[in-house]
């Protein structure tokens, strides 16, 4: 199975990201697939526009990646902008798209709400991710749940444009979406996202870890009083990190009283820190060795690019697009 996927480096990763995407990720690639994983360097532009921060997080989440298991052996990591047959192909597609299609994005609609100026890469964003999805002949792409309509738009401009140039050129993808951790609460309840300010970063000290934990909304029950583990944002952290059987044990003390939510928070950070452990020692290590991983990517970028230009040529000539060099 071909699998893609891509995240913007537009934040520094948070467990939303790990649980929603980067765990998928990582088990897609050790399952065998034949897996394409970048930095969607382009759309993060939609809205990043710092020369020094899009340098420094393209360079964090390329590290972060890495560090969470992505194997360059086995995947083939890369970054968007490396591979420039994807805007090329994105206008293509923009031909073939209908404005009324993209005007029923959620994703657009919701970032111009929180402000965003209206530009028209972020109008264009889903035609830019179904050129990014369709140029690897991908069937699979691995994302949180907020990304469903995304691979839908994908696959309906994909087809529109079989339909138009009356050739099977491009391959219709499916989402897949992990329904139990499809949203990852961030501390204020709401979805953990680095637009909200609400997250909990991956590669950060034990002691930050320790801070965000303590600063997750709980209600005001007392200490002593009998508490709902389902109506605890702690809780519903700790159910991505526990076993079952702590789960089961942290749920009778939220049940009997006399456990506060101090407790559970303080618990939930030792848990985070447990996990990450080895990938925040792994970041570490790249962290001192840059060249390593831009390595990586170079060699990444020329296999993406290798891929996505067999792709193009099926969709010149449908297209009738000739090349005179
Ligand atoms: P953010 O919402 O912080 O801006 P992105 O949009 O860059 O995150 O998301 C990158 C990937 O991580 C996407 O596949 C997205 O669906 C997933 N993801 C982000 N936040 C969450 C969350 N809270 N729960 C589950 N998955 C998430
Ligand atoms: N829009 C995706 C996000 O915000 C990132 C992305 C860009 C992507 N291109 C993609 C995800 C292609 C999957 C496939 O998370």
């Amino acid at each position: 199975m071909r699998v893609l996927s891509g995240i913007q480096p537009s934040g520094l990763l948070h467990i939303g990201n790990y649980f929603g995407a980067v765990r998928q990720f990582v088990r897609l690639q050790e399952a065998g697939n034949e897996c394409f994983y970048f930095l969607a360097n382009y759309h993060a532009l939609t809205s990043l526009q710092s020369k020094q921060e899009m340098e420094r997080l393209t360079w964090h989440l390329a590290a972060g990646y890495l560090a969470l298991g992505i194997d360059p052996e086995r995947s083939v990591f890369f970054v968007q902008s490396d591979v420039p047959q994807t805007t090329e192909l994105c206008w293509i597609l923009n031909c073939v798209t209908p404005v009324a299609l993209m005007e029923k994005g959620t994703s657009y609609k919701d970032k111009v709400a929180r402000g965003l100026p209206a530009n028209m890469g972020l109008f264009d964003y889903p035609v830019l991710q179904a050129a990014d999805i369709v140029i690897y002949d991908a069937d699979l792409v691995p994302v949180g749940a907020d990304q469903k309509q995304h691979v839908e738009m994908t696959r309906d401009i994909a087809a529109k444009f079989n339909r138009v140039f009356g050739e099977e050129a491009l391959v219709l993808p499916d989402a897949q979406i992990v329904p139990e951790v499809a949203i990852v609460p961030g501390i204020d309840g709401q979805k953990m996202s680095k637009s909200y300010d609400n997250t909990i970063e991956i590669f950060q000290t034990d002691k930050r870890t320790k801070k965000r934990c303590a600063q997750i909304v709980t209600d005001s029950t007392p200490l002593e009083e009998p508490k709902d583990p389902e109506k605890c944002n702690v809780f519903a952290l700790l159910k991505l990190f526990a076993t079952g059987e702590e789960l089961k044990e942290i749920a009778g003390k939220y049940r009997a009283g006399g456990y506060g939510y101090g407790h559970a928070k303080q618990r939930l950070a030792e848990l985070i820190n447990e996990q990450f452990a080895e990938a925040r020692y792994r970041y570490a290590e790249l962290e001192k060795n840059p060249n390593e991983v831009r390595d990586i990517l170079r060699e990444g970028g020329r296999k993406a690019r290798e891929a996505a230009e067999r792709t193009m040529q099926r969709v010149r000539s449908a297209a009738g697009v000739v090349r005179h060099h």
